[in-house]
């Protein structure tokens, strides 16, 4: 893809230029140089002016991830533009500093443009970040980790198992980093680091730890900085959602080689035919992505960091980091009923949040708020059976039952259960309870110590058996915003809706 940012400074002009290869002319050669769009920086406050040049052979629209902005700015499909077509953007950056990312929204095909290299991040400073002696310029490193498959031709290949990679959501079978082939990145010895890690794969999620088995400081989420930060056996990391990771090179050797691993997560089986069994998938369709070359339940690199020359640069992470307001649950109306979104299989072979899938402009009354309101929502991905009856999202019968997800025996309960990464449009939250009864002891277990409920948030990782109340608020902006699974085949088949803010 070719990329211009006509310059960096407030009123500017990007120009973000998409231009996609379909199919088989983007081979891994042409992804040495790098297979993603540029980095905007800006600050809070800034008005920034963004046009976007559709040049690919598709209708798409830019969305900015975790932005706090107007309908209009926010890349609704229902907005999306052809080829040859450009869409203006013009917003005032009101996002606490930190590290938020922009990507095609076009319903149905999001996945593929995704895929294909189209998204980039969106970093925001602020003053008060400033004011902080953490790393800058060389020392503050962009790590977007994705997956993606090659073929024996080494081709790009997207839903190389059809249906199944969509139903289950694309695995690929090697790691890009920064959008290259290459995941090495030199560093210099005694260098102290800033890394922004975002997770900008389609479905697979990360357990992430040093292969030397020392902590992760982990001290920045979606929203910006934690009040403090975090030492972690190891982090988890869904898809759409970002970390700051602190690094610090000074006891470090010259020439040593240092890496970033995925550990195990007994999630495999639920990826493939044991978990869909059954008549409806079994068999070939189903069995083949659990022989993907990077299961879940291995070990491999992320990323290979060379400790290169001393290079030392002031900067440091103190204990504390500045005080930031949360939203105070207590004071919420809806605190003890809230809101509830079951995200889930409704009709066989289709994810739908409270039974229903994307359609355009639609919203359902449940999905109707109150601008200047805060309130808890309650995301359930099968984890509790009793607050159903809170809404009218029609036949939700077949999902209560035992154990928290669909149960009673009559097929589908079993065969589809899945984690599903969270997303809302427009506002951040904070997590004030993840409620984790149900889910599967084994694995739950296994990623337990790394996870960062803390901070502001726009992105969640449910695994099966998992609810999530988290508490937001409507403001500055009426209008539709969407929330969706950010497994982005699942967003692509429809597990996606519109929320109205009036
Ligand atoms: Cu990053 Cu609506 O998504
Ligand atoms: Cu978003
Ligand atoms: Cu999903």
């Amino acid at each position: 893809s070719s990329t211009k940012i006509l310059s960096s400074k407030n009123t500017d002009t990007y120009s973000y230029r998409g231009s996609l290869v379909k199919g088989d002319k983007q081979t891994l050669q042409q992804l040495e140089g790098s297979a993603l769009g540029p980095i905007i920086r800006v600050k809070k406050g800034d008005r920034v002016r963004i046009r976007f040049e559709n040049e690919i052979p598709d209708k798409s629209i830019i969305h900015w991830h975790g932005l706090h902005v107007s309908h209009e700015n926010d890349g609704h499909p229902e907005h999306v533009i052809e080829e040859g077509e450009t869409y203006f953007y013009e917003f005032e950056v009101m996002n606490r500093a930190g590290t938020y990312w922009f990507h095609p929204h076009p319903h149905g095909h999001t996945g593929e443009q995704v895929y294909r290299g189209l998204a980039g991040l969106f970093i925001v400073t602020d003053e008060e970040e400033k004011g902080l002696n953490l790393p800058t310029g060389d020392y503050d490193v962009p790590v977007v980790i994705q997956d993606r498959t090659f073929d024996e031709n080494n081709q790009l290949v997207y839903l190389p198992n059809g249906k199944m990679d969509q139903m289950l959501g694309f695995l690929g079978n090697r790691i890009l980093i920064n959008g290259k082939i290459d995941n090495t990145l030199s560093l210099n010895k005694d260098g102290k680091y800033r890394l922004r890690l975002l997770n900008g794969s389609n479905s697979r999620a990360y357990k992430l730890a040093w292969g030397s088995g020392e902590p992760i400081t982990v001290f920045g989420v979606d929203g910006g900085l934690l009040g403090s930060p975090k030492i972690l056996p190891y982090l988890m990391l869904g898809p759409a959602q970002r970390v700051d990771v602190w690094l610090d090179l000074s006891k470090k050797s010259q020439n040593e080689e240092l890496k970033l691993i995925h550990l195990p997560i007994p999630l495999d089986n639920m990826m493939s035919g044991g978990m869909m069994g059954g008549g409806m998938m079994g068999g070939g369709m189903m069995g083949n992505q659990s022989d993907n070359s990077l299961p879940y339940n291995s070990q491999f690199d992320i990323l290979n960091i060379n400790v290169g020359a001393s290079r030392k640069n002031d900067a440091s992470l103190p204990d504390r980091l500045p005080t930031y307001k949360t939203l105070n649950p207590t004071d919420v109306a809806n605190r003890t009923s809230p809101r509830t979104f079951n995200f889930g299989m409704e009709e066989m072979m289709e994810w739908t949040i409270n039974g229903r899938t994307y359609n355009g402009m639609e919203v359902a009354d449940e999905e109707i708020v109150k601008l200047n309101t805060t309130e808890v929502w309650r995301i359930n991905n099968g984890g509790n059976s009793t607050t159903e009856s809170q809404n009218d999202g029609g036949g939700m019968m077949g999902m209560r039952g035992n154990g928290g997800m669909m149960g009673n025996g009559s097929g589908m309960g079993n065969m589809m259960q899945m984690p599903h990464p969270v997303h809302i449009h427009q506002l951040q939250f904070n997590i004030i309870n993840r409620n984790t009864d149900n889910v599967d002891r084994n694995l739950w277990n296994a990623v337990k110590d790394g996870i960062v409920d803390e901070g502001w948030q726009d992105s969640v990782y449910l695994l099966p058996g998992m609810y999530m109340d988290l508490v937001m608020r409507f403001e500055d902006f009426k209008g539709l915003f969407l929330y969706h699974c950010h497994n982005l085949e699942h967003e692509d088949m429809g597990m996606m809706r519109n929320f109205k803010i009036e």
